[in-house]
């Protein structure tokens, strides 16, 4: 739970402008739970720790890490295998996986994380 809270805490601070529920209580959760339900992890891992899909946690961005290259991403697919999510959920539902993989930390000791 401290953990939980600590990665709240970034969010509020850190989180750009451009995420409508930065800051806001149950958004981080929200984007947890949809991850798993709409099967993000599935490709991209338990946590978002890569899989076939590309690591959303080791801070490392094919097209962009800021709220509004995530939200594109998760709207309208990516070229390689990213599927577009626009049609399937809400806006809101789409910035809760944003607030969920803006607070993603990798782990000390993953290996990717000093990649290039
Ligand atoms: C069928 C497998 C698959 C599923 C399901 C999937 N993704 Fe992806 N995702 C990918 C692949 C592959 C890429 C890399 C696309 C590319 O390089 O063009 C990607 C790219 C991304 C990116 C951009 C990463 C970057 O480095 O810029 C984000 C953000 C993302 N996915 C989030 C999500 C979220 C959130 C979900 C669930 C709503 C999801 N993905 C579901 C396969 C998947």
């Amino acid at each position: 739970m401290a953990v939980a809270v600590a990665a709240f805490t970034v969010i509020a601070d850190e989180a750009p402008a451009g995420n409508p529920l930065a800051g806001e209580p149950g958004a981080v959760a929200a984007g947890e739970a949809l991850f798993s339900s709409m099967n993000c992890d599935g490709c991209h891992g338990g946590g978002g720790s890569g899989w076939v899909g590309p690591s959303l946690a080791d801070g490392r961005w094919r097209f962009g890490g800021d709220a509004d290259a995530l939200f594109h991403s998760i709207a309208n697919g990516r070229p390689h295998g990213m599927p577009a999510y626009g049609e399937l959920l809400p806006e809101n539902s789409i910035w809760q996986l944003v607030s969920y993989l803006q607070q993603l930390r990798a782990p000390f000791g993953v290996p990717t994380r000093h990649w290039p």
